[in-house]
């Protein structure tokens, strides 16, 4: 059987979507309701970590021992990974002594080396351009609250960041819009790779414009890991981009706001937006944890 990863959100099609959020309603339920479910009993996940992190840790970490597995913790200061060894290399050694791998790293390139010299799937647990764990866990997050995603708006509000494109990509799978403003020096790159087609996402030079009639806002960081060296001219560039109760007003009456979370009160969002009632970040957390483990055992067994 070829083996499946994640890397990139379109790794999976509509259908298998479709099926991981079926499955993440059914772990979930079991899960609240105090069920054991150990279909991964003896499998091994190895979590690499290049850059810092505190839900994907602990939602890949906590997620694989409730479905019956375990997880080992790997970064680049404590391995032989900060020290130069070729990724090849590594994905050969790891994948013999693992079932599943999760990689959070810089380029994306770096993750796609691993996966082609890996005997087992591989996860992206984040890199500079993806971040499809998270999208996974916004849309199940929607999915919950609002009903299906397809022919609904998201204002995505900021940098043109690994979520940014993540959330393009999805729109083209299931067949969503994406409003995006960015700051002027910060557009998204369409045609970049050719990952995602035009159809589904529309540009706005004012983020107010973006966020009028929206069902879902959402924003992150104006500086992403990585990216530290720039923070002081981000923050000037970026001042006029900050989801306010004033956007939320423009948006749909019912819309959601969301944030991948860790953020920053008075910079991309204020207090009152975050931590109002439209703001479901907390249940987008939660949710990292539900639809990794639906994600993990689709990968691992296929169509249960
Ligand atoms: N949203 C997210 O990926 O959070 P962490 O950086 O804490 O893993
Ligand atoms: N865009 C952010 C997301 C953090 C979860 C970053 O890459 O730092």
């Amino acid at each position: 059987m070829a083996i499946k990863h994640f890397l990139q959100f379109n790794d999976l099609n509509h259908d298998e979507l479709a099926h991981v959020f079926e499955r993440t309603r059914w772990i979930k339920n079991q899960f609240k309701d105090y069920q054991k479910y150990w279909p991964l009993q003896d499998r091994t996940l190895v979590m690499i970590f290049e850059k810092a992190s505190t839900r994907t840790r602990l939602s890949f970490e906590a997620g694989m021992q409730q479905l019956g597995g375990s997880a080992i913790y790997l970064n680049t200061r404590d391995s032989q990974l900060g020290r130069g060894e070729p990724v090849e290399d590594a994905a050969q050694v790891i994948s013999r002594m693992s079932d599943l791998v999760m990689i959070r790293t810089y380029e994306q390139e770096i993750i796609e080396r691993f996966a082609a010299n890996s005997r087992v799937p591989v996860i992206n647990g984040l890199t500079n351009e993806y971040h499809p764990c998270q999208i996974l866990a916004d849309i199940y997050t929607y999915i919950e609250h609002r009903g299906s995603i397809k022919g609904k708006t998201v204002a995505w509000i900021g940098d043109s960041n690994n979520m940014c494109n993540t959330w393009l990509q999805a729109a083209e799978l299931l067949d969503f819009n994406v409003h995006v403003s960015t700051p002027p020096g910060y557009e998204v790159e369409p045609e970049r790779a050719n990952l995602y087609g035009t159809d589904h996402f529309e540009v706005f030079a004012d983020p107010m414009d973006a966020a009028k009639g929206a069902d879902l806002v959402t924003t992150d960081v104006w500086t992403s890991m990585g990216f530290e060296a720039e923070n002081e001219e981000r923050m000037r560039d970026f001042a006029d981009w900050q989801v306010d109760s004033d956007m939320m007003r423009v948006a749909a009456k019912d819309a959601l706001f969301m944030h991948c979370l860790p953020a920053h009160r008075g910079e991309e969002v204020s207090a009152e937006v975050i931590d109002g009632v439209q703001s479901v970040v907390w249940d987008e957390a939660e949710n990292r944890l539900h639809t990794q483990k639906a994600l993990m055992e689709y990968l691992l067994l296929g169509e249960v």
